[in-house]
């Protein structure tokens, strides 16, 4: 059988031993919630030894208050994360081939590879979508993958209307909205979940374990028409989302103080990080960015060094983007954190800078 490989950052890709600070998985940068540690750690004894609720029943309906409407109980579907629900919409929908925009989240093209799909990709020009190529390639093809704002380039994109209403509406859009709860007020990143009874063809991805800091624990849905739903719910494993996880769920969207927090920082880090990058050092400039990452631009060197370089003299771990498709080795990706964490990357960055 023919293996496909999908790398990731966190601190399993390399010796967790290693690293002192973790840069390269973008999640919320003040982690979770002390009141999501506290509700987990009162119902830790009760929740480990019974059966989760098999309908997330409270879960979704805190979405339904957290998103509004058009949402209902029946265009809800929980994951495991959110890549559960990308293997389940690939399941549910993709035989033959699939158009995915290059570079991006590489569980797209791994989940339809599985199946036995074909891959049309698409690259980003000037790091945008190229509409007109998407809807070109889209011909013949059963579904098309948008990441927005995209992983690993972090920039949202206000042009998908154009392409969604090009598509003829056989053809399925997952558009992966992972990181929207981090772009600033001001872009104004408008999401489609209310455009989600007027197409019966988007499904509408989102990630709980990247808002409120919960990539252990897996937490994911995605919304979309009830039709569509149903067909998504039919590759659902029974008890798929433990307990412990529903309920981290709950409580986080009951406490939304948290994600205002962090949104702030992100806004004030990512500039102050940026400002300091381009100003100070002459190797490194850091591209624009919408959310909680962003790229650096080598001007020195490949990115599997400087992750090497940076890991062995501070413990600090980056992700090295030479394994994006549609990407060289002159990037490395950096999540945004909290200041002092913000610091040590700058100084470490500058003790290799030339
Ligand atoms: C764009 C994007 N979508 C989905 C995921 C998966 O999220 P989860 O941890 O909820 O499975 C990731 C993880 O890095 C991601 O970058």
């Amino acid at each position: 059988m023919i293996q496909y490989s999908c790398s990731h950052g966190g601190v399993y890709t390399i010796n967790p031993s290693l690293v002192k600070v973790d840069f390269s998985s973008s999640i919320n940068p003040l982690g979770i919630s002390k009141k999501v540690l506290n509700a987990l750690r009162k119902n830790l004894p009760k929740l480990s030894s019974i059966y989760p609720d098999n309908e997330n029943s409270i879960l979704k309906k805190k979405i339904i208050d957290y998103l509004g409407s058009p949402l209902t109980l029946d265009s809800i579907n929980i994951g495991n994360g959110a890549t559960e629900l990308i293997y389940n919409f690939v399941r549910s929908f993709v035989r033959k081939q699939v158009v995915i925009p290059s570079p991006t989240f590489c569980e797209y093209e791994m989940a339809s590879r599985k199946l036995g799909a074909k891959i049309k990709h698409v690259p980003l020009k000037n790091w945008k979508l190229d509409i007109d190529s998407i809807l070109e390639k889209s011909k013949n093809s059963e579904a098309i993958f948008l990441c927005n704002p995209n992983n690993p380039t972090g920039l949202f994109s206000h042009h998908l209307e154009r392409l969604i209403e090009g598509i003829d509406d056989s053809i399925k859009i997952l558009i992966d909205e992972s990181f929207i709860e981090f772009v600033d007020e001001k872009k104004h990143a408008r999401t489609f979940i209310e455009k989600i009874n007027e197409f019966k063809n988007i499904v509408i991805l989102r990630s709980m374990t990247k808002s409120f800091g919960l990539a252990g624990l897996r937490l994911g849905y995605c919304v979309s028409h009830p039709s569509i739903a149903r067909k998504i719910s039919l590759n659902k494993i029974t008890w798929n989302v433990n307990g412990l996880a529903q309920l981290a769920g709950v409580t986080a969207l009951e406490n939304l103080s948290h994600l205002r927090r962090a949104r702030k920082i992100i806004k004030s880090e990512r500039e102050f990080m940026h400002i300091n990058i381009n100003k100070k050092l002459s190797s490194f400039s850091a591209n624009e960015s919408d959310v909680n990452y962003y790229l650096i631009h080598l001007h020195h060197g490949n990115s599997t060094q400087i992750r090497d370089l940076l890991l062995k003299n501070n413990g600090i771990l980056v992700r090295d983007c030479s394994d994006f498709k549609g990407i060289n080795d002159k990037y490395i990706r950096v999540a945004v954190k909290t200041h002092d964490e913000n610091l040590e990357l700058l100084n470490s960055l500058e003790s290799v800078d030339k």
